[in-house]
């Protein structure tokens, strides 16, 4: 059975997660924005218990280290992620933290420990079973602590689905470095129109179009709110998007749950995933689910696209991306424009003649979310 990311990253000795950290300045500012998104402000984490569970080069983590935790355990199963945050370790770079880096697989692992901040980047949706993957490392939350998780959706991957539906067209059987170096100059127009990409082209190329995921990519911050369920509450997300009208002191009457009124207001977002370039709109949460049901098929067919030879399930493709196009309302004509570029240009890059895939290359959904949920406080007494 194939583990996500421990078993790929390890067969081809990479972690395709680098930084750009020429100015580490930059890099610390755009942590700090991602911690106010979730409200996972410095006092919630200085004199702290952190967890971080898949590290993997520590990047991220030097930012969450300046922030001056306590104790700072990293838990990463890749031995590349261990020798680079111990390299981190000796170097200083964690300052006078107390850093402890255990290898394993956190799903195996004994942690005795329950930490104020449990950080979980980028690794939850691919899981082979993600409910189980939650609810194991929610445990490991104190009372009043922080879970942070990183969330897909099928909608928020689309872009990226089309993407690598252009994967046998860069094939030489040349190996994976090579692969992502050819296709990493084919997207750098795509890249560079996207602002505050941090990340090495090829690293992205490896983990976002190269990486052989299966069928489980999705897990939204919906599943997330359900899973969790009354058990904890969502704090926020980012991209920001959660409101509460509800004069605060007439909360404890509202007859709803908390995470279900979460859960439904993030289902009304979730269309506003597929294209970053457009203002969010809310919809009816049904367009939402039904649009994610058809990005899912999409994903699910992309599949199956293994060379050149397999034009049907190109087509097959092709038709699911028009369904979709097709149910956009008029707010996503954008996007609508972007995908009609990639229905003329990929059936004709695939014949072997040119095209530049115009209106497609800025495209990105919100690839990536992230919520931040705290354990909900016990009611009554
Ligand atoms: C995609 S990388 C994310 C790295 C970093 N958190 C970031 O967001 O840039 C996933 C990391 O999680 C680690 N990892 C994946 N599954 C794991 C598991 N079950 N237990 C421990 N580490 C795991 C991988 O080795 C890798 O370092």
């Amino acid at each position: 059975m194939t583990r996500p990311y421990l078993d790929f990253y390890e067969q081809n000795q990479i972690i395709p997660v680098r930084q750009d950290l020429s100015d580490m300045g930059q890099h610390f500012a755009r942590r700090q924005a991602l911690y106010r998104h979730l409200g996972l402000l410095p006092a919630l984490v200085r004199g702290r218990q952190v967890l971080e569970i898949g590290p993997g080069t520590g990047d991220n983590a030097l930012h969450t280290a300046s922030l001056a935790p306590a104790r700072y355990v990293m838990v990463d199963g890749n031995p590349h992620s261990i020798k680079a945050l111990a390299a981190k370790q000796a170097d200083g770079l964690f300052g006078a933290v107390d850093v402890e880096v255990r290898q394993g697989n956190v799903l195996e692992m004994d942690i005795p420990e329950r930490f104020d901040v449990v950080l979980c980047e980028g690794l939850l949706p691919p899981q082979q079973d993600p409910v189980g993957f939650l609810n194991h490392i929610a445990r490991l939350v104190a009372a009043d602590g922080v879970l942070v998780v990183t969330t897909m959706s099928h909608t928020s991957l689309l872009a990226e689905t089309c993407r690598r539906t252009l994967r046998p067209l860069f094939e030489r059987g040349d190996g994976l470095p090579a692969l992502a170096g050819r296709m990493a100059a084919f997207f750098r127009p795509d890249l560079l129109s996207l602002p505050g990409m941090s990340r090495l082209h090829e690293d992205w190329v490896t983990d976002q179009i190269l990486h052989p995921y299966g069928r489980n990519i999705a897990f939204t911050l919906e599943d997330v709110a359900r899973t969790l369920g009354a058990g904890f509450d969502t704090v926020g997300t980012s991209p920001r998007l959660l409101q509460d009208w509800r004069w605060y002191k007439s909360v404890p009457e509202s007859t709803q749950t908390e995470w279900e009124r979460v859960a439904d207001q993030l289902a009304g977002w979730s269309l506003s995933l597929i294209d970053y370039r457009l203002p969010p709109v809310a919809v009816d949460p049904a367009l939402g689910r039904r649009v994610e049901a058809l990005c899912g098929e999409a994903w699910d067919i992309h599949l199956d696209l293994k060379d050149l030879g397999d034009t049907a399930v190109l087509t097959a493709f092709l038709d699911k991306v028009v369904t979709i196009r097709d149910l956009l309302p008029a707010h996503w004509a954008p996007t609508a424009a972007a995908l009609s570029a990639f229905l003329t240009g990929a059936p004709r890059l695939w014949r072997g003649e040119a095209d530049e895939l115009r209106a497609f290359r800025s495209l990105f959904g919100r690839g990536q979310q992230y919520l931040m949920a705290t354990r909900a406080a016990p009611t009554g007494g």
